[in-house]
């Protein structure tokens, strides 16, 4: 059994009267790949982003790698450990190459020592042939392969992906999926909340199942996919 890379106990949010988030316990292992499915609505995506440390919530504990997190001062080196990729993903002004350097630049690097880096990020996603077009005229699938090489290139702990492949027509998710199996299979811990099944059945996937803001179940397995 490998070392837990995350665990969390007593995560819980509510708007208002409505308790949206009550996940008693999770634990991540590292280097492992797991699905978090759940119905629409069944807290998924406010849990990653809890985890992200970009929404509020009452947290009992949170260990990262062993080390202790408070997510009211969520570090600095979390920020580089821990990476969420939004469903819709933000991409900054610019070209998709100031989109790949930036992580890269704000942790100080100067463009021209990022450049191996960053042409081989370009080659993994399959966007050197989009290099001239400004990043908000990308389509959908081309703008969540650049989070994701964004994403990548920095060499986080642990991948929070967030339906990498909803709203993605039939080439543009098989694009997109090649990347996602290519990111399970290296070393790093990746949570794809999805709805895809062709995600929950790729193998070593483990499941995580949401519902009514609960973790259902946690299983180390493929057969309950
Ligand atoms: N800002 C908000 N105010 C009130 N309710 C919210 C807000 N954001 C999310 N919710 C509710 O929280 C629940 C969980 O949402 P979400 O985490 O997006 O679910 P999922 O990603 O599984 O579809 C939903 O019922 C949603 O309506
Ligand atoms: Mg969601």
């Amino acid at each position: 059994m490998s070392s837990p890379i995350l665990v969390v106990e007593g995560v819980r949010k509510s708007y208002g009267t409505r308790r949206i988030l009550d996940v008693s316990r999770l634990e991540l292992a590292s280097g492992k790949s797991y699905v978090l499915t759940g119905d629409n609505g069944s807290g998924k995506s406010t849990l990653l982003r809890v985890l992200a440390g970009m929404e509020d919530a009452e947290v009992d504990l949170y260990l990262f790698n062993g080390r202790s997190v408070s997510l009211r001062s969520y570090p600095e080196w979390l920020r580089h450990d821990l990476i969420y990729v939004h469903q819709h993903p933000y991409l900054f002004r610019g070209s998709i190459i100031d989109n790949i350097c930036y992580g890269l630049k704000a942790r100080g690097m100067t463009r021209a020592s990022c450049e191996p880096q960053v042409r081989e990020a370009i080659v993994w996603a399959g966007v050197d042939e989009l290099l001239d077009v400004p990043s908000h005229r990308l389509s959908g699938g081309e703008k969540q392969r650049v989070a994701l090489a964004r994403a990548r290139v920095l060499h986080p702990r642990l991948f929070l992906l967030d339906e990498p492949t909803a709203n993605l027509d039939a080439e543009a998710r098989q694009q997109t999926l090649r990347l996602i199996r290519d990111l399970c299979n290296a070393n790093s811990t990746v949570v794809l909340a999805c709805h895809d099944r062709e995600i929950i059945q790729l193998p070593h996937m483990h499941r995580l199942h949401m519902r009514n803001g609960t973790m259902e179940f946690q299983n180390d397995g493929y057969s309950m996919a």
